[in-house]
């Protein structure tokens, strides 16, 4: 796939434009009982380009956006529902990844574009007071199930992505792992 579309040069990115489909999907989530709840399900993601964007006549972006929607393999409901944005700087090769969860939690997670055998990897991180890759949540969010950290390992090669997230949230009076992780093929371009 070329990386140039309409003039814009999407990097890594590229990569990731099309919808893709998965049924491999495992989530961690917590539960007040003391083991947490194991859910297998499918997933559906659909990047599209989002164009260029300069910021302060010197900081040049390009971005992607997604749609992304987990059910439950059992019985076909929608159980995490995510929109969000993958942004590339080509000349410090930073990776950003903004994310907004109908929870009522958004978060801007950054890392570094690497490549490993033709793998393209995105590896972002997000910690909760941090002014710049930081977490924003409602109060009864803070309160309550609030999330302290967010880790994603992201990688495509060809038409296969696989995705591994870690929230780390504070519920139920400690700390808990929320893990994600899935495989998916790309449908079409
Ligand atoms: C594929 C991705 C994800 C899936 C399938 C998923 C699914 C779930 C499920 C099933 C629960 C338990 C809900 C309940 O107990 O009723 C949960 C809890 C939670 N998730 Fe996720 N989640 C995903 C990603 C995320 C992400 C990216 C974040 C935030 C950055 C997040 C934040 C939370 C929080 C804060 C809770 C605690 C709410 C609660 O259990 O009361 N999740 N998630």
């Amino acid at each position: 796939m070329s990386t140039v579309i309409d003039e814009v040069d999407y990097g890594p990115l590229a990569q990731l434009i099309g919808k893709w489909v998965g049924s491999k999907g495992l989530d961690n989530a917590p539960d007040a009982k003391t083991k947490p709840d194991e859910t297998t399900f499918t997933d559906e993601i659909i990047f599209t380009v989002s164009g260029p964007a300069e910021n302060a006549e010197e900081q040049n972006l390009v971005s992607i956006k997604y749609h992304h929607v987990v059910r439950k393999l059992e019985n076909g409901h929608v159980f995490h529902d995510q929109i969000g944005h993958w942004i590339y700087e080509k000349s410090t090769n930073i990776i950003m990844h903004s994310l907004s969860i109908p929870r009522a939690v958004c978060l801007l997670a950054g890392g570094e574009y690497q490549e490993n055998n033709g793998e393209s990897i995105f590896n972002v991180e997000a910690k909760a007071g941090s002014q710049t890759y930081g977490i924003m949540q409602s109060p009864f969010m803070l309160e309550k199930a609030s999330t302290k950290a967010f880790k994603m390992h992201l990688s495509v090669k060809g038409n296969t992505l696989n995705y591994h997230e870690v929230t780390s949230l504070y519920i139920y009076g400690k700390d808990f792992e929320h893990i994600d992780k899935s495989t998916l093929l790309r449908v079409t371009y």
